[in-house]
């Protein structure tokens, strides 16, 4: 397949098109043979033993939003200040229609007593609940098969402990957004929540988001809509910034 995609770099058009697909299907046996999930990819509906007992990841979300955050161990200081956090942060997320769900590769019984630990650091009462379920992968069969080891993080027996993985996946069970941490770098859930709220704006809506942009503020009409579309489809108005360019692409709505 590759020769051929050399060979067809000549200039005939007919061949020229059999090497785009080639190519095409080249880079998609390539990406495939790679670990991990890429964005639009369904989601895999896999079965595992979490904190509040058997799932079909599919099933447990039901028609909501999710994300599933790995965590490389129990009982690990980092983790316990991201899980804290998250925890947190869970009423938030259940505004917005997102199930969560985390992932570390321990048994139950230590996801179960390390909770105990999270809810301590966050100064919670000892018998409250903790807000959502923890995947046990002490197999690492699921962070092996979602491609979420840190191969430069070892456990004392030398086998790789899980990345800091963040899956962010659509009501169609498509993946929205991956995000992946190095275990020495801990996460900004702000931030998670920030893009929750960028990706739930622009599947309803035919906008963009720019840097740093916080919910309310002005968002961008994306560069694939026409100067004479645009002005009907935003009513709330559009600006265009001039540019030395003079390139009208740099056009601002107000947040539908
Ligand atoms: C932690 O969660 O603190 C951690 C885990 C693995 C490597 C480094 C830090």
């Amino acid at each position: 397949m590759i020769i051929l995609s050399v060979k067809t770099c000549s200039g005939l058009d007919d061949l020229n098109l059999l090497s785009s697909v080639c190519c095409y299907w080249s880079a998609r046996v390539f990406i495939a043979n790679m670990p991990g999930l890429l964005l639009g990819d369904v989601f895999p509906n896999f079965e595992a033993e979490t904190t509040n007992g058997k799932i079909k990841f599919h099933d447990f979300l039901g028609d909501s939003w999710g994300i599933l955050f790995s965590h490389p161990r129990d009982y690990t200081p980092v983790c316990t200040t991201e899980l804290g956090r998250a925890a947190k942060l869970s009423h938030e997320f259940s505004r917005r229609n997102v199930k969560m769900i985390a992932l570390s590769i321990d048994s139950l019984e230590d996801h179960r007593g390390w909770t105990k630990d999270i809810l301590a650091y966050n100064n919670e009462e000892s018998g409250c609940a903790f807000p959502f379920p923890i995947i046990a992968d002490n197999q690492r069969e699921l962070a092996v098969a979602l491609g979420m080891l840190d191969p430069d993080e070892k456990d004392k027996d030398g086998m790789p402990l899980t990345a800091r993985c963040v899956f962010v996946i659509g009501q169609d069970k498509k993946l929205k957004l991956s995000l992946l941490y190095p275990a020495t770098t801990g996460r900004n859930f702000d931030e998670i929540l920030r893009v929750v709220d960028s990706l739930q704006l622009t599947a309803k809506n035919r906008v963009a988001t720019p840097a740093d942009w916080q919910p309310g503020e002005r968002v961008m009409v994306p560069p694939n809509i026409p100067e004479e579309e645009a002005a009907a489809m935003f009513p709330a108005g559009v600006y265009t910034k001039e540019l030395p360019s003079e390139r009208k692409y740099l056009r601002y709505t107000p947040q539908p």
